[in-house]
């Protein structure tokens, strides 16, 4: 009950990252979060979302130009994330279409295989292949 009532914002201190959030449902999560408190949001996208950085505020939110079915772009973005912010706690994978050919990944991956897996699953109908 005292939570209910408490000024605290879920996400205060927080930082982000949403993929897809350059448009519709990424684009959305990410201006709920800039409202809840988050300390800094990463847009990680293909499509351009310099629009959404303006209208949000570059005090707390960035674009990195993104593929999320590259996994040394996926790299890249999460260090530019570490690197700008300090940390990184929250992974909105929601970049995607649907009907995508399933993209490759491999396990034996060099860099943490779970960023590059999680960032790449919305790319396809719901699902992956390794
Ligand atoms: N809208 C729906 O009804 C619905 C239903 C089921 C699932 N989804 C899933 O929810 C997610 C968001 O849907 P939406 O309606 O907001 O779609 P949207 O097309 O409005 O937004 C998707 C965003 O992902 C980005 N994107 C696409 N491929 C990318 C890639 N390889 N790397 C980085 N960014 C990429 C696009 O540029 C776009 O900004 C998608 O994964 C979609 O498949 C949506």
């Amino acid at each position: 009950m005292a939570e209910i009532f408490s000024s605290k914002k879920k996400l205060d201190g927080k930082v982000a990252i949403i993929t897809g959030g350059a448009s519709g449902i990424g684009e959305a999560t990410t201006r709920l979060f800039a409202t809840n408190g988050i300390r800094g949001v990463v847009i990680a996208d293909i499509q351009e979302g310099e629009r959404v950085v303006e209208s949000i505020g570059s005090n707390i939110c960035s674009y990195f130009h993104c593929d999320v079915t590259d996994e040394e772009q996926v790299k890249s973005m999460v260090e530019f994330t570490i690197s700008s912010y300090g940390q990184l706690d929250i992974m909105f994978s929601n970049a995607g279409r649907a009907f995508l050919t399933r993209p490759r990944l491999s396990l034996t991956s060099t860099y943490p295989s779970w960023i590059v897996l999680i960032a790449s699953m919305c790319v396809v109908d719901g699902g992956f292949t390794i």
